[in-house]
């Protein structure tokens, strides 16, 4: 089992949270208001695996780290306790809360293009941005279960992969690969998949007749 950074601890952070608590990991979790405000989150998580802590805290503590912070506020994250670590990517573009942004606009990059941008010695892999964080710890199922669902991952690294694909698998998804941080696209807000309770072969197959559009 692993410590699982996570830096948010909001929707996504908190039940990402929930999910590997159950599943036997440890979680060191962190806000931008700092740890003294998350008291009432360590205390509801319980079992004495959960720890808050500063968002650096959370980046070097962390064997790999969750973000799941709005996307507007990536380039507050720390790049040096980054470093090396396999960064899971949450992030969904809503201009109405991040503002416009000119290269996503125009389908110039994917989110975690953006991310890993800002990152660029880590090893950012998107995983858990197209399932409602509500969902996250109670959709689990064993792995081999019949019709088990599945989550959609990307990035440049095998081994991050292998990584989140993993770490996945503890919390009770099957993971599907969708290439580069470049193909991220395919799951991101408004596709067919976003949000979708598929399977393995289902999401593959979505994933592959999903087209481009432009953002709105
Ligand atoms: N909600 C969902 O079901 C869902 C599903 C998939 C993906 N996502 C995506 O995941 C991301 C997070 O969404 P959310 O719904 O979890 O957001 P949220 O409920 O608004 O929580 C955001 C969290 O990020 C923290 N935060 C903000 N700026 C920060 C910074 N600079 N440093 C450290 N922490 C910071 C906030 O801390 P403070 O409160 O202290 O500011 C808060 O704990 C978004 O991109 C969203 O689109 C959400």
């Amino acid at each position: 089992m692993s410590t699982v950074g996570i830096i948010g601890a909001g929707n996504i952070g908190t039940n990402v949270a929930k999910a590997a608590i159950a599943a036997g990991h440890d979680v060191v979790i962190a806000n931008s208001r700092g740890p003294e405000t998350l008291s009432d989150l360590v205390e509801e998580l319980g079992s004495g695996r959960a720890k808050a802590v500063t968002v650096e805290d959370a980046a070097r503590a962390g064997d790999f780290v969750v973000v799941a912070i709005p996307l507007k506020s990536i380039e507050d994250l720390p790049k040096e306790p980054l470093e090396d670590k396999v960064v899971l990517d949450a992030n969904n573009y809503y201009p109405q809360r991040d503002g416009r942004i000119a290269v996503l606009d125009a389908n110039l990059a994917t989110t975690s293009e953006l991310l890993q941008k800002h990152l660029p010695h880590s090893h950012v892999v998107k995983a858990f941005n197209h399932i409602n964080a509500k969902d996250i710890p109670r959709d689990g199922q064993p792995a081999g279960t019949e019709d088990r669902r599945a989550l959609a991952i990307a990035g440049a690294d095998p081994g991050a992969k292998a990584v989140a694909t993993a770490f996945l698998d503890t919390l009770g998804y099957d993971a599907v690969d969708m290439g580069d941080l470049s193909e991220s696209w395919r799951i991101e807000r408004d596709t067919p998949g976003y949000g979708a309770r598929l399977n393995a072969d289902e999401l593959s197959e979505t994933l592959a007749g999903t087209e481009r559009v432009h953002q709105v």
